[in-house]
Formats: structure tokens, sequence, C-alpha cells
């Protein structure tokens, strides 16, 4: 297995319990209780290839595609993505340069994303792939996207128009265009209709494969992640995890040992979990 991301014994811990503070990290704490370790020295590659993460809730997906992303610092050992150590971007987000040389490395589409432009979808897609990263523009990209994605509705309208499903498209769809040469999304098709996650989430994988991009996402619909991952990332409910092909990984065996759970009552808790993130950013569309 080819490795786009190493992580050496990493250790990591949000230092409280408020996860709308961006500074936890840099609290000095003197309560241990105060104290979420979500990752102990775990030293692991991740691969080449669109890969699913895959857990129950609060196991630490999220977590790791942020670190994975440098998004997110570990507080004990290293992370590389393609060959550089995230440590270097630390500053990135006081640093225009710094941050704009992460973004080329590694892209991070966030779950709970907020987007306000003057500027309608149209011409934003052809803003970013004008001043991405792509080393030869790809033809006919922008149209394809809008196709697959379902975008001609969005066109002419600003990013604060747009329902949440369309919102969710176009920033998958910008995330393609910009050309980093790793793309992570968390949760990034939850408020899409069904037949719409299948549609991006084929592109995505034809997208990954054909131009050799890793796509990592975490996502609840295991459905989904069967049918569009060439690996897996799988929690177990202990926390460790497995990385394998999604071809030996998702098994009945496998899954039920990770969730400690039949695997028929994993499906209907997909269900609640899109529920309960459409309830908590608003209606789809
Ligand atoms: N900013 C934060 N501050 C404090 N604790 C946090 C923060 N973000 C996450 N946590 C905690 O860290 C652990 C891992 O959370 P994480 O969000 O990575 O899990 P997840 O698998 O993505 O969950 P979900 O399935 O709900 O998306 C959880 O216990 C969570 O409560
Ligand atoms: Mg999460």
């Amino acid at each position: 297995m080819d490795s786009a991301v190493r992580i050496n014994d990493v250790s990591f811990f949000y230092a409280d319990d408020d996860p709308d503070d961006d500074d936890a990290s840099i609290e000095v704490v003197s309560n241990p209780s105060e104290i979420t370790q979500v990752f102990r020295g775990i030293s692991t590659e991740l691969p080449v290839g669109m890969m699913s993460v895959v857990g129950q809730n609060g196991i630490g997906k999220s977590t790791l595609l942020l670190l994975a992303s440098g998004r997110l610092f570990p507080h004990e050992g290293t992370i590389e993505v393609l060959g550089t150590d995230t440590s270097k971007f630390a500053d990135a987000a006081f640093d225009p340069e710094l941050e704009a040389e992460r973004n080329r490395l590694v892209s991070f589409v966030y779950q709970n994303m907020e987007f306000e432009s003057e500027a309608p979808v149209r011409e934003l897609m052809e803003f970013v792939l004008e001043n991405g990263y792509h080393e030869t523009k790809p033809i006919g990209l922008i149209e394809e996207l809008i196709e697959a994605f379902e975008l001609e509705s969005a066109l002419s309208l600003k990013t604060q128009q747009l329902a949440k499903g369309q919102l969710q498209r176009a920033i998958i769809a910008f995330s393609l265009l910009y050309g980093s040469r790793i793309i992570m999304m968390d949760e990034p098709v939850f408020a899409l209709e069904e037949p719409q996650k299948d549609r991006v989430f084929a592109y995505l994988l034809g997208f990954s494969r054909s131009q050799g991009v890793p796509i990592y996402y975490s996502a609840h619909n295991l459905e989904l992640t069967q049918k569009y991952s060439d690996y897996m990332l799988l929690f177990s409910k202990t926390g460790d995890f497995k990385i394998g092909t999604t071809k030996e990984l998702f098994t009945r065996e496998e899954i039920e040992a990770a969730y400690q759970a039949p695997m028929d009552s994993l499906y209907s808790r997909d269900m609640l979990y899109r529920d309960h993130l459409l309830r908590s950013y608003g209606a789809g569309g």
C-alpha cells in the first residue's frame, strides 16, 4: 500500500469540553477531568485512494481527519502529509502564505460549513479553478461538476442563498476545482437526497482514481461507504482502528465487532444521525 499520510506515535487530547472553543488546545489544564484524550500513541499510514472513515459517534473520526490535514496538531508525535511534517503549518491561521501552502497540499471540507460570497456560484467555480493548483487545468471539469452535482439551478445564486444541500454540493465542487494533492471531507453529503449522494460519491471515486488524488471522508451511512471507497478506516468501540481495503474490512463480522452491535441496527442509526444533523444545521434541499 502506498501511503499519503504517515502518523508517527501521535497523542492528541482536547483540553476543554466546549467544542466551539477554538483555543481549547492551547489552554493550560489544571483539572485532568477536563481533558478528552482522543488518541494515545497511534502510528499508522493512510493510503493513496478513496478512504471512508467509519465508526460510532464521538469516536474520533473528525479529529483524525483534522489532524491528518494539518488543521489540528498532535501534542506528541508527528504527522507527515506527502512527506511534509504538519507542524510546519502550526501558524497557518495567522500566515496566509503558509495557509495557502497547506491548502495546496491538503484541503478540508468542514461538516459545519459557512460560506458567504459576493459572487454567484458559477463565477466562484471559475475563480477557484483559475486560482487553484491543478497543474494543467482540467478541460470541461466545471461543466462535468455542474452535471454530476446538479448545480444548474445554483449557478446564478450567491452561496448564502443556497439551500443546505445545494451549498454542500457546491462546496464539494469547489474542493475538486481547487486542485489540492489530497482532499478530506467531514460528513460531506448528509444534507443530500439519496440519489444525489450516490451521484456525488460516484463522481468523487472516479475523480480520486483517475487523478490519483487521495480523498478521505467520514460518513455515517455504511451503505455508501461500502459502495464508494477503496479503503476503510474502521474505528472499533474501544477507540482502536483498522485500515484495509473496503473489500476486506466491510464484512458483517468486522463491522459488528467494531460497533459491537448487529449490522441491521446500524442502518437505522444512519437515518437517525442524518435527521439529527439536518435539525442542527437547518433544512436540506
Ligand atoms: N473542540 C472540542 N473540544 C473538546 N472536545 C472535543 C472537541 N471536538 C471533539 N471533542 C471530543 O473528542 C472526541 C472525538 O470527537 P470527534 O468529533 O472527533 O468524533 P467523531 O467520530 O467525528 O464524532 P461524530 O460521529 O459525532 O461526528 C469526542 O469525545 C468529542 O466529544
Ligand atoms: Mg465527526
